[in-house]
């Protein structure tokens, strides 16, 4: 079978093609059907010219819908004025599923254009985001795999919270209470144990409470973990791994970009390494553009957003208070009022991709702080035993693909990151 954009080339000039898709439009013009056809590759148009086709074919191009799949044989021409300068002149037209009327202009609102989503992902947009996301995931793999990590697969039903408990999602688990997975990352600490430097690609859930452009209730995360490794070495791996998929979305997704309408400028200059400031640097450099915020704050993404105006490139925030971060995190020997964990930023208002640290490998102080944080230690009882059974100085992060798609494809809102969004409100298809 050809695709769309295969034939779209001048070795194709001149010869009869057989094509497959759906109409992504259609006019009519005196003796002439005007059908554009689009698959996952791209759209052509193909000219139905009723002096030129059987009666067969024109009755079913007068027939033919919006969004009908269809099958076209036909000639390749050149024609300068045709959308990408090829054009199909067609012999053959057959209707394989002729669609009823197709409920989607593109111009609906935003809540119409959720309850069709089913529809709205054959939009040129969303397929040009989704091909993006495909580019971003193989990246990830690849970096990790060409470096020496082992893919594993962590539970997505879990017994205790790894972030706040008040994002949890509670399942009922056959007559007892679990839980949807925040993160894998307690479970992949229990996997470095044997493996080194392991990675996962999960769907991780926050029954986020409000609706904001840059959260969801179901999101992509790919994290990694890794024992022997501290905060620079974590970092470090990072930012190599963001530049990875960054690099390769320019290599393979130009077309996508263009569509989008990327800027590409600032992805090309996002190599790195990267700014790193503490928390306490975030804090003055936001006091003195006027921001009303103190030490001790948690940075929103409000703040986030005058931050990234400082930077033309990602960036990391290190050293946050203790109390704004996770009990796993390991405290900051020199300065114990503050965790040893990062948080990576994209610039251009997007803020938050990634978040990580180093992980408290000590028995007691873990179980201080499991304490201090108001959780239950008989809770944390499996991950407080790593610390007792050869523990191991250790580190990691957990990268948004969602929000990396976003930053990458220059969107406004995380929502058309992911084809099936999960809101607070209801579920949408
Ligand atoms: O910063 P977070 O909460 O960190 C963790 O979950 C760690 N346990 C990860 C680890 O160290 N293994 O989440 C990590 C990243 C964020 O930086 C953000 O990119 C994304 O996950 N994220 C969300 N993306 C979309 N919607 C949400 N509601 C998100 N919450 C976090
Ligand atoms: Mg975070």
């Amino acid at each position: 079978m050809l695709s769309i954009r295969s034939v779209k080339s001048d070795s194709f000039i001149g010869k009869c093609v057989e094509l497959r898709g759906w109409v992504y439009r259609k006019v009519s013009l005196g003796g002439k059907i005007f059908i554009v056809l689009r698959d996952s590759s791209d759209i052509i148009q193909c000219v139905v010219d009723e002096s030129k086709v059987n009666s067969r074919t024109w009755s079913n191009a007068e027939k033919i819908t919006r969004e009908s799949s269809c099958i076209v044989r036909g000639v390749v021409k050149s024609d300068p004025r045709a959308p990408g300068g090829y054009e199909l002149q067609v012999s053959d037209l057959e209707i394989v599923g002729l669609s009823e009327w197709f409920p989607i202009r593109g111009n609906e609102g935003v809540d119409y254009l959720l309850d069709h989503r089913h529809l709205w992902i054959r939009s040129r947009r969303l397929q040009a985001i989704m091909k993006i996301k495909h580019t971003v995931l193989e990246a990830g793999r690849e970096y990790f795999n060409r470096n020496g990590w082992w893919e594993v697969t962590p539970p997505i039903l879990t017994s205790s919270a790894c972030e706040s408990g008040a994002t949890q999602f509670e399942v009922n688990y056959f007559g007892q209470k679990a839980y949807l997975s925040q993160s894998a990352q307690l479970y992949l600490e229990a996997l470095i144990y044997t493996l080194d430097k392991v990675w996962s690609l999960t769907p991780s859930f926050r029954a986020e409470k409000s609706r904001t452009r840059r959260h969801l209730a179901e999101y992509w995360h790919l994290e990694a973990e890794a024992a022997w490794y501290g905060m620079e070495d974590m970092m470090k791996v990072v930012e190599e791994l963001v530049y990875y998929m960054v690099e390769r979305v320019l290599r393979d997704r130009m077309d996508e970009l263009k569509f989008l309408k990327r800027d590409t400028r600032i992805l090309e200059n996002a190599k790195p390494p990267y700014p790193k400031i503490t928390y306490d640097e975030a804090i003055e450099i936001l006091q003195s553009k006027g921001v009303n915020i103190k030490w001790g704050d948690d940075l929103g993404a409000d703040e986030e957003r005058v931050l990234t105006e400082e930077f033309e490139t990602p960036f990391f925030i290190t050293h946050f208070p203790k109390e704004i971060k996770a009990f796993y995190m390991k405290l900051d020997p020199k300065n114990p009022r503050v965790v040893l964990g990062f948080d990576l930023l994209a610039p251009e208002g997007y803020g938050e991709i990634v978040g990580g640290s180093v992980r408290e490998d000590s028995y007691d102080a873990l179980l201080k702080r499991i304490i201090e944080m108001g959780l239950n230690p008989e809770e944390y009882k499996w991950y407080l035993d790593l610390r007792r059974y050869g523990s191991v100085p250790h580190s990691g992060f957990g990268l948004g693909i969602e929000r990396t798609v976003m930053w990458i494809a220059g969107l406004d809102h995380i929502r058309d990151a992911i084809p099936f969004p999960r809101f607070r409100e209801r579920i949408y298809p």
